[in-house]
């Protein structure tokens, strides 16, 4: 029997191309001792895959080689085991790559309860919810009445990070590039406001409602809305660097604001990567699902089918049309 992988086949200068991968088919692989086999059910279709196609030396994660498969993380169940930790039927996530089976030696896996729907898994508990979650509460460290301003907001990070500082009582400011997005967000997640960037009066629609200044700032693109956005931080804010998805496909960084506000109004500026904070995913995990049970956080997922959606599906995050976490159902 055989099974389907994509492999990366060159690296991207600008756009992600589905030339830039290969998908093969190969017999199922058999396993040797303490290794297990894993059908996966579901791939997750992150922004950090680009970062991940570059041969980037400065990057916090080693690039993917050109031939090997594709990193991605992704859920499935185990088939087969030569692993006492991981025996047959047990529910695993972890970076198995764009493919249909993995073999692992159990490391990198986690286990999951089987109740849990995959949407739910890689929408909020799985990177964006501990994204959303460390870069919150330990990088900006939210106080009830204060103001947050969140780019990306409707996307898989920046609508948990929105939920979860309007839960602690902060006034809610999401950016976001659509009126469905937007409408999205105040409808439905409550937030205090929700701005378009691509209006043409983007900048004078956050003045208004930012009226008494901006005091945390949890940014996941870069682009327009940044510099309107820092210009209005309080002395002493707080601003999280998460992610520039404005720029990953540029060759050249754009013009940056002047940083003299930094030393002006004491800014904190901090940027992180979850990597470093791996160690605490079980942490995150309770606290993630905790909230979800109570119906604390909602999420929405957007769903394609079989892996060869995978190679241009990626896009959609570029081109702002994910509505939600962006997952392979295979
Ligand atoms: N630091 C970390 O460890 C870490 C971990 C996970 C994610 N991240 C970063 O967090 C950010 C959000 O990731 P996500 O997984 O939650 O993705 P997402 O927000 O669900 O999807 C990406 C969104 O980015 C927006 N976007 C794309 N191009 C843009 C542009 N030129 N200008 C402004 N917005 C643009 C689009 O929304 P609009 O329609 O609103 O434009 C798009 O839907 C990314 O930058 C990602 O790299 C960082």
């Amino acid at each position: 029997m055989t099974y389907q992988k994509i492999l990366l086949a060159g690296r991207p200068e600008t756009d992600i191309t589905p030339d830039l991968f290969t998908s093969v088919r190969e017999d199922i692989p058999t396993i040797s001792a303490g290794e297990v086999l894993v059908k996966l059910s579901h791939v997750s279709l992150d922004p950090a895959m680009r970062g991940w196609m570059s041969a980037d030396p400065n990057s916090y994660i080693p690039p993917v080689d050109i031939g090997a498969t594709m990193r991605a993380s992704g859920i499935g169940y185990v088939v087969q085991s030569n692993n006492d930790d991981f025996p047959e039927g047990t529910r695993v996530i972890g970076l198995m790559g764009l493919t249909e089976y993995a073999v692992s030696n159990g490391q990198g896996l986690n286990k999951l309860p089987d109740d849990i729907p995959a949407e739910a898994v890689l929408s909020v508990i799985a990177l964006p919810g501990i994204t959303a979650y460390h870069g919150l509460f330990e990088v900006l460290k939210p106080e009830a009445g204060q103001t947050i301003a969140i780019t990306a907001a409707a996307g898989s990070v920046g609508s948990l990070v929105g939920q979860m500082a309007k839960n602690k009582g902060l006034t809610v400011i999401g950016i976001a590039g659509s009126e469905e997005k937007c409408t999205w967000l105040k409808d439905e997640l409550k937030f205090d406001h929700a701005l378009n960037y691509k209006d043409a009066d983007f900048e004078q629609q956050l003045a208004a409602v930012a009226n008494e200044g901006i005091d945390l700032f949890f940014e996941n693109t870069g682009g327009i809305a940044q510099a309107p956005i820092y210009n209005a931080m309080n002395a002493h804010g707080r601003i999280a660097v998460c992610g520039m998805i404005a720029e990953y496909n540029k060759t050249e960084p754009a013009p940056g604001p002047s940083w003299i506000n930094i030393i002006k109004k004491r800014l904190m500026i901090q940027g992180f990567t979850m990597p470093d904070h791996f160690h605490r995913i079980s942490e995150y995990g309770q606290a993630l699902g905790g909230m979800l049970a109570k119906g604390e956080l909602t999420y929405r997922a957007h769903i394609l089918k079989g892996l060869d959606s995978a190679p241009e599906g990626i896009n959609l995050l570029f081109k702002g049309e994910n509505q939600g976490k962006l997952i392979v159902e295979l």
